[in-house]
């Protein structure tokens, strides 16, 4: 039997007490062995709730318990988790997490220290909740060279862009509803604003190129200020507004971007809607896979912290690498990277469009004393030295 304790007993620390306890058969079939959850980590008592029985405050009760070999972090935040982290790491045990924050700032760390120690650090669920990702790039992608990884990595906000384009609901009305039903934050600007996808395309990066890459290196725009008029341009078009947490590497170059995208029906990102997320790879032999499911959710991430565990489970005494140094991952400042442009100005004069963006793809009669068009393709800074000679610029978004 393989004994194992959970720190924090919140949406997600409760669902990996779920999947254990549910699946429980179904996981020793699997492992050959059972998995006992025999402390549950929280400051908070939860009365008539069977974990209760396995409930404790005091992590040392975990840290010098030797039949505890494997942790799950579910507490999310960089203090406490990091020291308890840390703490079980340098005792030899395994921890398993659905900590973002903490795999960004602290993952290459924490695996050296798991590495010396002879046991593991996985943190599957902190990208892309359910969806398999990390594992995928850890092993099945392990012999390709990794051209781009673009991501739909926020549940909330694709679903704010979902609404908009199925209902013709302004940002503010479907975000305040997202916010009723409990599908966006109170504080909603880690999603809205791009940082949540930032911070996991920053992890998803570091792992396809086995260096650091720092978030506050990618260029991040969010949502706010993508309206209903941009929706009716992009069924002119034939195309929709995805938020697109994008990395590529090209000529030996390597760039990253979080921005609203249009996206035509031709990629398969095109088709994933609502809370729903998806992540397609290109690789330079297998070409393009794609990881799609639950971004979120308690047991959809609950089922990526235990898959976790079972990976551990199957190696006690031995470490899972996963190449991720410290050194920094050059990011190219965005300014290089080239691609088409939709942009939509305040005047209606061809010409005049023509004249400074050269060849475009006009799209007229959309919204009044205004017009649409897209670029060929050109660097973004060539891109800005062009629109920097209208003072009618409306709105840019990328295309895909
Ligand atoms: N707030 C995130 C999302 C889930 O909307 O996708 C946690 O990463």
């Amino acid at each position: 039997m393989v004994k194992t304790a959970i720190l924090g007993y919140g949406t997600v620390g409760s669902g990996v007490y779920e999947v254990l306890k549910k699946n429980k058969d179904v996981i020793s079939g699997k492992l050959g062995e059972e998995i006992q959850v025999k402390y549950v980590l929280d400051l908070r008592e939860f009365e008539g709730d069977p974990v209760q029985d396995v409930l404790v405050h005091d992590m040392n009760l975990i840290l010098d318990d030797p039949e505890v070999q494997i942790v799950c972090e579910t507490m999310g935040g960089e203090h406490p988790a990091y020291d308890f982290t840390k703490s079980a790491l340098e005792r030899g045990k395994s921890v398993c997490t659905s900590n973002k924050e903490l795999v960004e700032k602290h993952g290459p760390e924490l695996i050296k220290i798991a590495e010396k120690h002879q046991c593991s650090y996985l943190f599957e669920a902190s990208v892309g909740g359910g969806i398999p990702i990390i594992r995928p790039l850890r092993t099945s992608l392990a012999q390709e060279e990794i051209l781009s990884i673009t991501g739909i990595l926020n549940g909330t906000t694709n679903y704010i862009l979902t609404k908009m384009e199925t209902e013709g609901l302004a940002f503010d009305t479907v975000l305040a509803r997202a916010q009723e039903k409990g599908y966006a934050e109170k504080n909603p600007d880690a999603d809205i604003l791009g940082y949540d996808a930032c911070r996991k395309i920053s992890i998803l990066t570091s792992l396809a190129y086995g260096k650091k890459v720092d978030f506050q290196d990618i260029t991040t725009e969010g949502i706010t200020a993508i309206t209903d008029i941009d929706f009716a341009y992009a069924k002119k078009m034939g195309a929709t507004i995805k938020l697109f947490a994008k990395s590529v590497k090209k000529n030996g170059k390597y760039y990253a971007i979080v921005a609203p995208f249009m996206v035509k029906p031709e990629n398969p990102l095109y088709a994933v809607k609502g809370v729903f997320n998806a992540i397609l790879v290109n690789a330079n032999m297998g070409g393009e896979t794609m990881y799609y499911g639950k971004g979120a959710g308690k047991l959809a991430t609950a089922s990526a912290v235990v898959a976790d565990v079972l990976d551990c489970a199957r190696h006690i005494g031995k470490h899972l690498d996963i190449k991720w140094e410290d050194e920094r991952l050059e990011i190219s400042p965005i300014d290089g990277a080239v691609r088409k442009f939709f942009v939509r100005v305040s005047l209606t004069d061809e010409e005049q469009i023509k004249k400074v963006f050269g060849e475009v793809e006009m799209f007229t009669g959309v919204a009044k004393g205004e017009c649409g068009f897209v670029t060929e393709e050109m660097t973004e800074a060539a891109y800005r030295e062009r629109a920097a000679k209208f003072d009618n610029v409306l709105s840019m978004i990328r295309v895909d």
